[in-house]
Formats: structure tokens, C-alpha cells, sequence
């Protein structure tokens, strides 16, 4: 069989391996509509409707993508259920951790979008004290002390920080992002925390909603057809990202901060798609326009008169800056390989605590 498809069907297969945490594992995540399973249509009170979601679970679940994302294929892992979002208040399960991530968030507050990562960990840091709290006061199936001491904290957020940066003082608005993750971690550790897990930020310049409304001539395209400048400031912001990650596992006594190269993995998926199965790398299914990219900034995916691809075409792009499942599967079966992270150890290492 040709080499590449087999390791193709083995990355596939390691999102199906099911990890050894048994009941133990709990994760609580901070980030954007990367990895927000509804916090966001729960905040603002909205369905997000079909094509988004038409894979998975069939109806609104407020995740921006046409199923499964990254957070929820690493719980499949874990065998626990899906993170719930901090702010459902119906049908929610939080013996397994919370979900705080909220699309379109960035590090720091804007008009239209409040749930900044430090108003994230306000509400994480609420979230604990109520629930020792009542459980204090008697009340069952809530996670302990213990529980938030050994949880994994995952944290996947500076794709909106990018946006912002663009628009105003760049390498000011980096260093601002980068600290707000350090005193995100530092302050989940202040309260008990231990276990961190971070992704930085994939490449900027190879979302079709960029290329298409940035792409002034082809020089300012690389190989693969992305935006070679915005892809310079995402890596930019996970080169001080992994410098911040570095310090704080030698500052945090007992702590273990996991970086991983998230870049790296879509960058690959999208320079050899073809290789991964992938077509037109590109061009999102859903939207408005047609080839190259299909992406129309008034005719976005889900308004009445966008299209979406067939359900069996192999896109990487959904709706022109969120991630098809298909893709989604893909990146999470290079995070559990481990080796896009530093340090190179696996996902679950927290059970073993
Ligand atoms: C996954 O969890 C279920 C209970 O939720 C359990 O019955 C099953 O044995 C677990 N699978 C593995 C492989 O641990
Ligand atoms: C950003 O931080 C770096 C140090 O990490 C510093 O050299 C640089 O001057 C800072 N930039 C701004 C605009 O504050
Ligand atoms: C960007 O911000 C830094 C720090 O606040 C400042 O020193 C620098 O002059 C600013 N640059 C521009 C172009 O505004
Ligand atoms: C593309 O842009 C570059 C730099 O802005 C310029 O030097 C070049 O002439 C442009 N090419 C075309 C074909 O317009
Ligand atoms: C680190 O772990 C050791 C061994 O469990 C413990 O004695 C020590 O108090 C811990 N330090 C901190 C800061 O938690
Ligand atoms: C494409 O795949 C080849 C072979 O696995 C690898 O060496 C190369 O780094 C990949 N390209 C990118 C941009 O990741
Ligand atoms: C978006 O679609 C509308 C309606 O067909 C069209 O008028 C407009 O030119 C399109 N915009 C772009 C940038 O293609």
C-alpha cells in the first residue's frame, strides 16, 4: 500500500484509541469558535442553522463547523462526554469539565463580544467556587478539589488577536496577547491548577475569507496560495507564545505547560492536501461565489442563500475560516502523535497524576 495513505488510515485510527484515564478525566477550556460547542448561541441566545452542524448532532449545537471540532474528538479520546458550555444552562454535563471557549473572543474585550480570556477565567474561577461550595452544602456529582487540581486546562485562543492586530498596532497587540495566556495560566495555577495544554494559532493567511478579501496581487501569496505577511504575524505570535510557554514551566513549580504546534499540523494538511485525502485546499464548501474560494463576505455560510458542498467532498475549510470535521479529525490525531508538542508527552498525562 502506498506509504502515505497507510499513515493516513494510522492518524485516523489514533483518533478511535480510546485513552487509559478510565472515569478520571476532567477538562476545563478557555478559546474561540475553534473549540466553542455552544457557548456562544447560549450567551447570545441564537440556533446556528442547518448546513452548520449537518454531520454532527444534526441540529444547532452553536459549533461553527459542519460537525465535530478538535475539543470534541479529544474527549471521544478521553471517553468522556462533550464539554458542555459554561453558559447552557439546559441538558448541561459538568462531571467532566466545562467548556468556557466563546467564538469570536479574543484576549481582550470589544464592543460586540465581552468574553474576553480573562472574563473566561473569572467565570472558570466562579465556576470552581460554587461548586465546592455545594458540595460542601451536600450536593452530588461535582467536581472536588482534587478533581480541579488534577484537570487538564486547555487553552486555544489568538486567531481573533490576529484580526485586531492587523488593524492596529501589531507587535503591541501581540505582546498583549501573549501575556494575557501567561496570566490566564498563571492565575488558574494561583488557584490549584497544574495541568495546561496549549495551542497556538493556525496560519492566518491561509483562510479563504482572508485570501479572498486580502490578496491584492499573487506576490503576496506563498506556494500554497496563502497570505505570506499574515501568516509571518501568526508566527510571530507563536514564537513569543512558545518563549511564554517555555518560561512558565520552569517558573511554575509542579507544573507542566504542553505547547503545541497547531500551525504546523494545518499548514501540512493544507500544503499536502491531496496527500490527506483533501481537495481544493482553499475554497470553503459553504458559502457563496464558487471557485477559488468560495467565500462572499454578505453571503456567508448558513444565510439563505449560501451552498454548501456535498456531503461527501473532502473540504478543509467549512465556511471559509472555520475547519470542516473532516479536518478537524485530522488535527486531532496529529495532537494525540505528540509530536507537535512541547514537551513531547501524551494527551491524557494528566490521569496518571
Ligand atoms: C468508556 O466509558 C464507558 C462508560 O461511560 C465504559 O462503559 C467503557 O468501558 C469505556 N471504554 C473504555 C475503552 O474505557
Ligand atoms: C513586545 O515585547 C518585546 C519583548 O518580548 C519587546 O522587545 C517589544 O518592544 C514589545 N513591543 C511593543 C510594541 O511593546
Ligand atoms: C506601538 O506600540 C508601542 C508600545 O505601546 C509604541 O512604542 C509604538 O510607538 C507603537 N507604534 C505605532 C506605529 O503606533
Ligand atoms: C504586486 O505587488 C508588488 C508589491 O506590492 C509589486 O511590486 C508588483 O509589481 C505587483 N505585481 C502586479 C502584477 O501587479
Ligand atoms: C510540589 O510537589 C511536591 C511533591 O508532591 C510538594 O511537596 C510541593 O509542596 C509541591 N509544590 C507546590 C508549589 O505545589
Ligand atoms: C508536506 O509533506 C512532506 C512529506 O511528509 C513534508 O516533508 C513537508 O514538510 C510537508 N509540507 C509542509 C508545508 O508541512
Ligand atoms: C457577493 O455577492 C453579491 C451578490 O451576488 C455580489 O453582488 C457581490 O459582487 C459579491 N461580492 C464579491 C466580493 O464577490
Amino acid at each position: 500500500m502506498n506509504p502515505v495513505l497507510v499513515s493516513v488510515l494510522l492518524l485516523a485510527l489514533a483518533v478511535f484509541v480510546v485513552s487509559e484515564c478510565g472515569t478520571k478525566a476532567i477538562i476545563f477550556n478557555f478559546g474561540d469558535s475553534n473549540s466553542d460547542t455552544g457557548g456562544y448561541s447560549a450567551g447570545l441566545g441564537f440556533n446556528t442553522p442547518l448546513p452548520i452542524g449537518r454531520l454532527f448532532p444534526h441540529q444547532p449545537s452553536g459549533r461553527l463547523c459542519d460537525g465535530r471540532l478538535v475539543i470534541d474528538f479529544l474527549c471521544e479520546y478521553l471517553n468522556i462526554s462533550y464539554l458542555s458550555p459554561y453558559l447552557e444552562s439546559l441538558g448541561s454535563d459538568f462531571k467532566h469539565g466545562a467548556n468556557f471557549a466563546i467564538s469570536g473572543a479574543a484576549t481582550q474585550a470589544y464592543a460586540t463580544n465581552p468574553f474576553s480570556l480573562p472574563v473566561q477565567v473569572l467565570q472558570f474561577l466562579r465556576f470552581k467556587s460554587r461548586s465546592l461550595h455545594l458540595l460542601a452544602q451536600g450536593s452530588k456529582d461535582l467536581i472536588n478539589e482534587d478533581g480541579f487540581m488534577n484537570a487538564l486546562y486547555t487553552i486555544d485562543i489568538g486567531q481573533n488577536d490576529l484580526y485586531g492586530a492587523f488593524a492596529s498596532n501589531f507587535s503591541d497587540r501581540i505582546n498583549i496577547t501573549v501575556n494575557e495566556i501567561k496570566n490566564a495560566i498563571q492565575t488558574i495555577y494561583d488557584h490549584g491548577g497544574k495541568n495546561f495544554w496549549v495551542h497556538n494559532t493556525g496560519p492566518f493567511g491561509c483562510l479563504p475569507e482572508r485570501v479572498s478579501l486580502m490578496k491584492k496581487n499573487n506576490s503576496d501569496l506563498d506556494a500554497y496560495g496563502c497570505l505570506i505577511t499574515l501568516n509571518n504575524g501568526a508566527k510571530e505570535l507563536n514564537f513569543k507564545l512558545s518563549a511564554v510557554c517555555d518560561e512558565l514551566n520552569s517558573e511554575l513549580e509542579n507544573a507542566t505547560v504542553v505547547y503545541t504546534d497547531i500551525y504546523s499540523v494545518k499548514y501540512d494538511l493544507i500544503a499536502n492536501s491531496s496527500n490527506y485525502g483533501f481537495e481544493s485546499p482553499l475554497m470553503a464548501c459553504c458559502g457563496f461565489g464558487g471557485p477559488p474560494y468560495n467565500f462572499n463576505m454578505s453571503i456567508r455560510c448558513g444565510s439563505t442563500r449560501s451552498q454548501a458542498c456535498s456531503i461527501n467532498s473532502k473540504y478543509i475549510s467549512w465556511d471559509g475560516v472555520h475547519y470542516t470535521e473532516a479536518a478537524n479529525a485530522m488535527v486531532a490525531s496529529k495532537i494525540l502523535s505528540t509530536e507537535y508538542s512541547k514537551p513531547r508527552i501524551k494527551f491524557d498525562y494528566f490521569c496518571s497524576a
